[in-house]
């Protein structure tokens, strides 16, 4: 009897023991299951600093001469048809390289910023898209890991072309933005190189940047144009300044902002040193066919355009392909009603929209906080000096005064 009873005893302190433990080592296990608060789900992209110095192909290694020729070139409307419309025009660095209007006017126009128009209406038509930034465009087609390769940047809202060397030469021959009507496509690159062989200044220059028997070719036209495009570099923003490590470069609202950026899908696109993936995608962006008078369908008629660079976009706006969009808060809330609101482009069915911009959630509260961060990844310590004259004497930057 005695001895039962202690048993009992023993038996039922050894069964509440091992309860006890096994609770433990189920709670344990529900705490280590929970995932870290702060980790970043793999999937969403990432976002890194630019390197802090530039490559360019073998075939065009960057100087000092090449850069100083590519730049007046690019403020010399003697590039142009009817040697009105430069680079700059639709370029220029007051508006971080890019252009304010929603979509450029180039041949046949007048005047600067938002007060520039057509000199004769219905003669010439608006360029086809908004003017991207040049400023970093040595970067176009870097990746999350910061690997690029400068003969196969891809340029373009829909990726036709590649290297700033091959694009320099793309719009002096297109009929809107600075060929005119004179004078045809096959014939204009030549009649430029003439009209450049004429000049004496541009003589010496271009013998001092390539010093060959002819140097004045399309060629070097080309490779100082892009040399010059190359050295426009803004790296030193913000951002990464705390993507190198300094910690405080961010305020704590900025941090919780690209935190956001990130959960809210904008990186599975907008990643890497440039927060873009340089790919075309299909979003049904609203279009500018009033202005254009035709519908500009995109890469491969698809309607899809290629990711924009999020940097300096301070400087840069109206955004989109369009222009149609003005501010930043547009923009976001473009991406808040793509989760169940009618597309604004009509022509754009919501099956055609990239995968990957149906898992984009944006919520309203959090707008505020994204565009902060997006502030964060401007630079204006890029490269603003405009000649005082260029070699032709024409005025510089083309018709814009
Ligand atoms: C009339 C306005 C206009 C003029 C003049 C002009 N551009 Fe552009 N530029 C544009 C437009 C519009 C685009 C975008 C076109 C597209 O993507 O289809 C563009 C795109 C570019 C791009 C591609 C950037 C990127 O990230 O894809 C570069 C580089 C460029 N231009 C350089 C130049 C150079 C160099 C000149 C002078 C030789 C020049 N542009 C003259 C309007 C202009
Ligand atoms: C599916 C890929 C994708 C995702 C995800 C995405 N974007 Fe974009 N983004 C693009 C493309 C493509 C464009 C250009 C669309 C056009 O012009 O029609 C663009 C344009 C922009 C522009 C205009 C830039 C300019 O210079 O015109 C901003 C700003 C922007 N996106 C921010 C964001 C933010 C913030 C998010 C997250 C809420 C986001 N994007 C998510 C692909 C994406």
């Amino acid at each position: 009897m005695h001895r039962s009873v202690i048993f009992i005893v023993f038996l039922s302190i050894l069964v509440s023991t091992l309860l006890i433990q096994a609770c433990k080592q189920q709670n344990n296990k529900r705490k280590v299951k929970r995932p870290p608060a702060k980790e970043k789900p793999a999937d969403l992209g990432t976002v890194a600093a630019l390197p802090v110095s530039y490559k360019s192909p073998g075939y065009n290694p960057t100087t000092e001469e090449k850069i100083e020729l590519g730049r007046l070139l690019f403020f010399d409307p003697i590039l142009s048809g009817n040697k009105d419309v430069a680079c700059a025009t639709c370029h220029h660095p007051e508006f971080g390289y890019a252009e304010i209007l929603e979509l450029p006017i180039g041949v046949n126009g007048t005047g600067f910023g938002s007060k520039r128009q057509f000199r004769h209406p219905n003669d010439i038509p608006f360029s086809k898209r908004n003017a991207p930034a040049i400023v970093n465009t040595v970067f176009n087609g870097i990746d999350e890991g910061g690997n690029y390769i400068p003969e196969q940047a891809p340029m373009f809202w829909d990726v036709r072309v590649k290297s700033l060397e091959v694009q320099s030469l793309q719009p002096i021959k297109q009929l809107e933005e600075m060929r005119g009507r004179q004078i045809g496509e096959d014939e204009i690159l030549p009649v430029i190189v003439k009209r450049l062989k004429a000049i004496p200044e541009y003589r010496r220059l271009f013998k001092a940047a390539f010093n060959e028997e002819e140097s004045i070719t399309e060629m070097n036209m080309a490779k100082a144009l892009a040399s010059f495009e190359r050295s426009l570099v803004a790296n030193n923003s913000r951002f990464d300044e705390y993507m190198r490590g300094n910690t405080s470069a961010l305020t704590q609202s900025e941090k919780e902002g690209m935190q956001l950026f990130i959960e809210s899908g904008c990186a599975l696109c907008h990643n890497g040193p440039m927060l873009s993936d340089f790919k075309p995608h299909v979003l049904g962006a609203p279009e500018n066919e009033e202005k254009l008078g035709f519908l500009d369908s995109g890469f491969n008629n698809t309607f899809a355009y290629r990711t924009p660079t999020l940097r300096n976009l301070r400087y840069t706006a109206p955004y989109m392909h369009s222009g149609k969009l003005k501010t930043l808060d547009q923009v976001l809330t473009f991406y808040e009603d793509l989760n169940g609101k009618p597309l604004p482009n009509i022509n754009v069915k919501r099956e055609q929209v990239d995968t990957l911009a149906l898992k984009i959630k944006v919520e309203f509260k959090n707008i505020p906080r994204i565009i902060e961060f997006l502030n964060t990844l401007n630079d204006e310590k890029y490269d603003r000096r405009i000649p005082t004259a260029v070699p032709s004497g024409l005025s510089v930057g083309g018709n814009i005064k």
